[in-house]
C-alpha cells in the first residue's frame, strides 16, 4: 500500500506533465455544467473545472486527500465518500469523472452503476486510467521487470479494469461509448520514484538510475479513456 504523502508526490509529478495536462483537458469535454470527480485525490480536476465556471464536486474516500484538496482548490466542493455511495441525489449532475481510481475498487461495476444513478438524462461519464499489466519499462533485465510489474499489479483489487472500461459502461446502462488510448512516455529522472513504487530496488533500480544519468530511461504508460452517455 502506497502511503498518502508518497501517492500525493507521485500524482503531483505525473499530473504536472504537459502530456497529462493535455489528456486531462480532453476528459473535460462534454461533461456539462455540473460535474462530480470521484476519487478526486488532491482535487486538481475539480479546481480546473471550477475555474471554467462548472459546478465541480470532488469526492474521495481518504479524508487526508480531501483536506489537501480543500486547501489547494477553494473554488471546489469536496466530500469524503466512497465511489459506490456518493452523497448526491439521483440525476443531479451532468458529468462524472473517475480518473486513476477504478483499479482500487474490488467491484468497479458498482461505481459505474453509481455514476449512472447520479447522472441526469444524457449525462456523460468518463473513466480514465492505466492498465497495470501493460506498463512498459526498458531494462537490461526484462524478466525481472515483467515480474515486478505483474507483482505490483497483483496487489491491486482490479489491476486490469482499464481494458474493461468499454464493457463496464455498456453493461451498466451507458450508450455512445468511445474509447481512446494515450501513451505517456517518460524519459526523465522524475519517473524514478514511480519505478521504486512499482517495486524496483537494488541492482534493478541502480540500472535505472544510471540510465537516467545517461539519458537512456524509457517508460511508457498507456492511459485508457472511455466515455459513455447515460442511457434512458
Ligand atoms: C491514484 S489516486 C488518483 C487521484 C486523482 N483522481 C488523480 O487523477 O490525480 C486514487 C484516489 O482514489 C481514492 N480512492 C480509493 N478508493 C476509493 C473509493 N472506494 N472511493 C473513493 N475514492 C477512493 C484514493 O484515496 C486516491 O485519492
Amino acid at each position: 500500500m502506497t502511503d498518502m504523502s508518497t501517492l500525493l508526490a507521485l500524482l503531483d509529478t505525473f499530473d504536472d506533465l504537459p502530456q497529462a495536462c493535455d489528456l486531462r483537458e480532453r476528459t473535460y469535454a462534454g461533461l456539462g455544467d455540473s460535474v462530480v470527480d470521484v476519487g478526486c485525490g488532491s482535487g486538481r480536476a475539480v479546481g480546473e473545472l471550477a475555474a471554467r465556471g462548472v459546478r465541480a464536486i470532488g469526492t474521495d474516500l481518504d479524508p487526508a486527500m480531501i483536506e489537501v484538496a480543500v486547501e489547494r482548490w477553494p473554488a471546489g466542493e469536496f466530500h469524503v465518500a466512497d465511489a459506490i455511495a456518493l452523497p448526491l441525489d439521483d440525476g443531479s449532475v451532468t458529468g462524472y469523472r473517475a480518473d486513476k481510481i477504478l483499479h482500487a475498487l474490488p467491484e468497479p461495476e458498482r461505481a459505474v452503476l453509481e455514476a449512472r444513478r447520479v447522472l441526469a438524462a444524457n449525462g456523460r461519464a468518463v473513466l480514465v486510467g492505466q492498465d497495470w499489466d501493460t506498463l512498459v519499462i526498458d531494462s537490461d533485465d526484462p524478466e525481472l521487470t515483467r515480474t515486478l510489474v505483474h507483482t505490483r499489479a497483483d496487489r491491486m483489487p482490479s489491476p486490469r479494469v482499464a481494458r474493461r472500461y468499454r464493457n463496464l459502461l455498456l453493461d451498466n446502462g451507458f450508450t455512445d461509448v468511445t474509447v481512446e488510448v494515450h501513451t505517456i512516455v517518460r524519459t526523465d529522472a522524475a519517473v524514478l520514484p514511480m519505478l521504486a513504487n512499482v517495486g524496483g530496488e537494488g541492482a534493478w533500480l541502480d540500472e535505472q538510475q544510471v540510465r537516467a544519468a545517461e539519458d537512456r530511461l524509457f517508460v511508457a504508460v498507456p492511459i485508457f479513456v472511455a466515455a459513455g452517455t447515460r442511457a434512458d
